[in-house]
C-alpha cells in the first residue's frame, strides 16, 4: 500500500498547561473521506488545528504528502495543498464574497488558474455567484458555510479538513453540502470530516474514528462503525 497522504503518530497537543490530545494515531489515504466523530469537547477541532498548524503539536509526528508538518508554519502548510475550513466558518464578514474567495487563493499566482477555480466555485455553489459583490457577513449561515468551503478549495487542496460543515443548517442545505463533499472526493480531493451529524458523516466516509476526551477509542471502516452498538448508542441516538 502506498504511504498515507496524512499520517499522524503519537500526537499530543493542547492549550497552556492542559493536554487535549493524547497519543493520537490517525491516517488519511489519498482518495479517502475519513470521518471523525466525538462529543463536544472531545478534541476534534483541536485535531484539525494541530494538523493545519494553528495549534502546535507537543509530541508525535504529523506528516503530509512527504512533509513533516511540525517543522512548518500554518501559511506554508496551506501551500502544500492542505486546506482547513474551520468550525464556525470564519469567513471575512466585511469582504465581499468574491474577495473572500480571492483571499483563499492568496498563495497562488497564475491568474488564469485562479479564474478557472472561481468559475468552478460558482458552478458548485450558484448562490455565491449571485451574491458575488455582497459582503460575506450578509450571507445566511448555509451560504457562509458554502463560502467557507469554496474559499478553502481555492488553493486546490489535496486534503480538505472540514470542521462541522453541517452545524446549525437546515436539512436541505446539509444535504447539498454533503453532496458537494462527495463530488469533490470523486474529483480526487481527500477529506477529513469532523461532524456532529455522525450518521451522515459515516454514510459518506470510507473510514471513521471515534474520539473520546482526546483519545481515539474506535477506528474502523465507516460501514462497520455505523453498525457498532457502541457508536449507535453514543452517537446515533439509538
Ligand atoms: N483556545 C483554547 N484554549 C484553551 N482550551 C481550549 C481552547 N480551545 C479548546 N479548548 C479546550 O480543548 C478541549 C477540546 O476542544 P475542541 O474544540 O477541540 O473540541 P471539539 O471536539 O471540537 O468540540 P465541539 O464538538 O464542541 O466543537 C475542550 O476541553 C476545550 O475547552
Ligand atoms: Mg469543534
Amino acid at each position: 500500500m502506498s504511504a498515507p497522504l496524512l499520517s499522524i503518530r503519537g500526537l499530543r497537543a493542547g492549550y497552556g498547561p492542559i493536554d487535549v490530545l493524547h497519543d493520537m494515531d490517525l491516517t488519511v489515504h489519498s482518495g479517502e473521506i475519513v470521518a471523525m466523530i466525538g462529543a463536544n469537547g472531545a478534541g476534534k477541532s483541536t485535531t484539525l488545528m494541530a494538523i493545519s498548524g494553528v495549534v502546535r503539536p507537543r509530541a508525535g509526528e504529523v506528516r503530509f504528502d512527504g512533509h513533516d508538518l511540525r517543522a512548518l508554519p500554518a501559511h506554508q502548510i496551506v501551500c502544500l495543498g492542505l486546506a482547513h475550513s474551520p468550525e464556525g466558518r470564519k469567513i471575512f464578514p466585511r469582504l465581499t464574497v468574491l474577495e473572500n474567495l480571492q483571499m483563499g487563493a492568496f498563495s497562488r499566482t497564475n491568474p488564469q488558474e485562479i479564474a478557472a477555480d472561481l468559475e468552478s466555485a460558482f458552478t458548485m455553489f450558484p448562490i455565491l455567484r449571485e451574491r458575488m459583490h455582497q459582503a460575506g457577513g450578509l450571507l445566511s449561515g448555509g451560504q457562509q458555510q458554502m463560502l467557507a468551503i469554496a474559499r478553502a478549495l481555492m488553493i486546490r487542496p489535496k486534503l480538505l479538513l472540514l470542521d462541522e460543515p453541517s452545524l446549525g443548517l437546515a436539512p436541505q442545505i446539509v444535504s447539498q453540502i454533503f453532496n458537494v463533499i462527495r463530488d469533490l472526493n470523486q474529483k480526487g480531493v481527500s477529506v477529513l470530516l469532523v461532524e456532529q451529524n455522525a450518521r451522515m458523516a459515516l454514510k459518506i466516509a470510507h473510514r471513521g474514528y471515534v474520539l473520546e476526551t482526546g483519545r481515539i477509542t474506535l477506528a474502523d471502516k465507516a460501514e462497520t462503525l455505523l453498525h457498532d452498538p457502541r457508536v449507535r448508542a453514543a452517537y446515533l441516538g439509538e
